[in-house]
């Protein structure tokens, strides 16, 4: 028997509409004084009204490849990730030689459809091309030559995309799940100063891109979530510029969700950060039943309206819209079922959801720029 925890966003619901005013009872599930919003419409239209960005990761093949994939990817969301084209083994498969073509792509997508680009990621322990992995591996590249080649891939990356990408996730996951600082060859070659750098070689690059944190299991608060409230004060306070935390949100159906993820996103809010949920997907233990159905319009309704009543939350993306291309079922046996859409794109119960959400809350959040 699986064991399957229905989130407690129930509860959060009624909270938040309590919080936003909205009447549940006098005049149905419409907000009080305003208009009924009608939540037949794309999450992109919906998400107007709070100044917020409904995102998705992009696949590049599946943009190229499937029409209807395509169609949606254009229409259903206001920004996009680069699910893969933007790292650093795609980017510079060879020393000193870029590849722009697919992430010039996705950036033209996006243009062409009135989205915003969130760039993931100049920084990250994994899908690093093999040049530098070998180089680290057999003593070739030191760690001078390994902070060089650092700075000038995220001066070069970010020179090349200035002006067209809205915030960079300029480190992802450097926080472990043991709350310390994640050992990775950055950490072990470069010192913990690495981070505050990556920061400062991206502001050189780009006076003006918005620069985050990026990572997983940070949704609520926890230990791991603590390490990065600590850790972005003592950069700020450094002068460091974080204008951002990516709240990753891959969720599972089978663990506890975070219930205090409102709690969690207001008090990164209160240190002045933006903050965005970046990768949100729910997945299942398979096959697929009635309470994880239920509890995946939870998660992500929860993600969401934590979201909603944070005031500089800006983005809520999600990794990967459609069942058919994402990331859960190769990376997890016998997991899937994580996004909004099924495989042949048929909205799910969470999809409809996260629409109300967006319908019941109120309007903008106040926010000072
Ligand atoms: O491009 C190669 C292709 O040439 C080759 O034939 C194929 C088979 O080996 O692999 C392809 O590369 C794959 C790549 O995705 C592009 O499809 C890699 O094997 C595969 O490992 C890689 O997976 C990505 C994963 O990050 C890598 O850790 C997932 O698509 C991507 O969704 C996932 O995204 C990460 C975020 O960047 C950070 N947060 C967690 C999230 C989920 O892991």
């Amino acid at each position: 028997m699986k064991a399957i925890r229905i989130a407690m966003a129930g509860a959060l619901t009624a909270t938040a509409l309590a919080t936003f005013g909205a009447s549940a009872t006098a005049t149905g599930p419409y907000p009080g004084p305003d208009r009924p919003q009608s939540i037949d419409q794309s999450l992109r239209d919906l998400g107007k009204r709070h100044d917020l960005r409904i995102g998705t990761a992009v696949d590049m093949s599946a943009l190229a490849n499937d029409a209807t994939y395509r169609d949606m990817a254009g229409s259903e969301f206001s920004a996009v990730t680069a699910e893969n084209v933007m790292k650093w083994e795609v980017l510079e498969p060879q020393r000193g030689t870029y590849d722009w073509t697919a992430a010039d792509q996705l950036v033209a997508f996006a243009r062409a459809h009135g989205q915003r680009v969130h760039g993931h990621t100049l920084l990250w322990h994994n899908q690093l091309p093999g040049w530098l992995t070998a180089g680290v591996a057999d003593g070739s590249i030191d760690a001078e030559e390994l902070r060089g080649l650092l700075r000038t891939h995220i001066i070069d990356v970010v020179s090349h995309f200035r002006g067209k990408i809205w915030h960079w996730d300029v480190v992802n996951e450097v926080i472990d799940d043991n709350a310390q600082l994640r050992d990775t060859i950055w950490l072990r070659q470069l010192g913990p100063g690495y981070i505050a750098d990556a920061f400062r070689w991206a502001r050189e690059a780009d006076p003006r891109v918005k620069l985050y944190l990026n990572d997983y299991n940070i949704e609520g608060v926890n230990a791991k979530s603590d390490a990065y409230y600590d850790l972005v004060k003592r950069l700020r306070g450094d002068g460091v510029p974080v204008a951002g935390i990516g709240i990753q949100g891959h969720l599972g159906t089978q663990y506890g969700p975070p219930t205090n993820a409102p709690e969690n996103f207001l008090r990164f809010d209160a240190l002045g950060l933006e903050t965005a949920v970046t990768e949100a997907d729910v997945r299942s233990v398979m096959p697929i039943e009635n309470p994880e159905i239920s509890a995946q319009s939870h998660g992500f309704s929860l993600l969401l309206q934590a979201c909603l009543i944070t005031p500089r939350c800006v983005m809520f993306t999600v990794w990967g819209f459609t069942d058919r291309y994402q990331w859960v079922s190769g990376f997890f046996d016998g997991q899937g079922w994580a996004a909004p859409f099924d495989e042949n794109f048929a909205p799910k119960p969470a999809y409809q959801q996260m629409r109300v959400d967006l319908a019941l809350a109120n309007g903008p959040r106040k926010r000072d720029r």
